[in-house]
């Protein structure tokens, strides 16, 4: 399988498999007990703490381990609506990931005021929409550090200076920038940062939440005191022993020269080169180095991805399924593309693993099934 799909969740490191097992073997006591036994269960946790702090810049106490991206987007916003002094307004972007969309339309359904931001053609957000649109109600901000679809890089820097002077809780789902560009807490001033370890080459159904410190909080789960009293649960040890080697890897890996960037580009290159009418869709440079979403002009993305899968090639597009019709992304669509576009449209996604020579087997496939779908593609009719 050449994989191109790696902002849908990535393989977990054999590094990080080491240091995971001893925790389903032979270290399998609950962090929470007293007795010796417990005592190196504790000791991981603690030490995965550090390292995930340590990949953000922030201190061990200030992050929260959750059962995935998803939960610490939830926990986030759901703190952001309960530790507010009676202000209901909140602000979002139209390109958030489902788990911030349907939250906030959840919290609209209970009497909340949502305003939902839009982009610009090529994917960026202007700080001063937000800046307009704060307002004397407004409890909290919650943009992404960096778009799923297509990479593109919001401006968190700008908006979380903003949210600051006006004393406002800014979140941010950094769950695609942790691990592919630096995302460093003690330089842009966010309140509450979630990340998900299965993008980042560590298992699924584990994630972090950051919460700076001295921001007020309020429990989503409710039970055990577990996570100083935010998150009840017993942890999934395996999973945050593997999320803080994972996070140590990351931060190597970030301070070394990778080629992800460069393949991305020679994939992007080689595909405007050899197929006409074809889209970026996206800023050129103000993205993340592994992502690529093309808009394949005049076929639909489901039978090139089904070609592509047949060459064992993944690779995946943002529609979505529902109720049997196939929904265009909403990212592409706030982008001012048509649902046509939208539907024309695939991810291609890199990871530290992908090589040259599956790029290579991409670009060499690539043009001839978009030939030949193009040929009898309903949508040229
Ligand atoms: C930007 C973004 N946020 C949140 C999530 C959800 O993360 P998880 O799958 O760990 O719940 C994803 C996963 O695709 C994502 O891409």
């Amino acid at each position: 399988m050449r994989y191109f799909d790696h902002n849908a969740t990535t393989r977990v490191d054999p590094e990080v498999i080491e240091v995971m097992i001893p925790f389903l073997q032979t270290h399998w006591g609950n962090p929470s007990s007293a007795y010796r036994f417990a005592r190196p269960v504790k000791q991981a946790l603690q030490q995965a703490r550090a390292q995930v702090a340590s990949l953000i810049r922030a201190q061990p106490e200030e992050i929260l381990f959750t059962g995935c991206g998803t939960e610490s987007i939830n926990t986030a916003l759901h703190l952001g609506a309960m530790v507010g002094r009676g202000q209901r307004h909140a602000i979002v972007t139209l390109v958030e990931h489902e788990a911030n969309l349907r939250y906030a339309a959840y919290l609209e359904s209970q009497g909340w005021e949502i305003t939902r931001l839009g982009v610009d053609g090529q994917g960026l957000l202007d700080p001063q929409a937000v800046k307009d649109a704060i307002r004397e109600d407004t409890a909290m901000v919650s943009v992404m550090w960096a778009n799923n679809e297509t990479g593109v890089l919001l401006p968190i820097h700008d908006i979380a200076m903003c949210c600051r002077d006006r004393g406002i809780l800014f979140h941010t789902d950094a769950v695609q920038a942790i691990g592919k560009i630096p995302v460093h807490v003690d330089e842009v001033p966010v309140d509450l940062l979630s990340l998900s370890a299965h993008k980042m080459n560590a298992p699924k159904g584990v994630g972090a939440l950051y919460i700076r410190k001295g921001t007020p909080f309020a429990p989503f789960l409710y039970g055990g005191g577990q996570e100083a009293g935010r998150r009840a649960g017993t942890q999934n040890m395996a999973g945050i022993v593997g999320l803080g080697k994972a996070a140590e890897l990351a931060s190597v890996r970030l301070s070394q020269k990778n080629q992800v960037g460069a393949l991305r580009d020679h994939l992007e290159q080689g595909m405007l080169r050899s197929i006409p009418n074809l889209k970026v869709n996206g800023h050129p440079t103000l993205r993340l180095p592994n992502t690529s979403n093309v808009c394949f002009g005049g076929i639909e993305a489901e039978a090139l991805l089904h070609q592509l899968d047949r060459l064992e090639v993944a690779a995946s597009s943002g529609s979505a399924c529902s109720s049997g019709s196939l929904e265009p992304s909403h990212v592409l669509t706030a982008m001012g593309l048509s649902p046509r576009q939208a539907l024309s449209s695939i991810r291609f996604s890199l990871g530290i693993e992908t090589c040259q020579e599956e790029v290579d087997y991409l670009l060499q496939h690539l043009p001839e099934q978009v030939r030949r779908l193009r040929g009898y593609s309903p949508l040229n009719q």
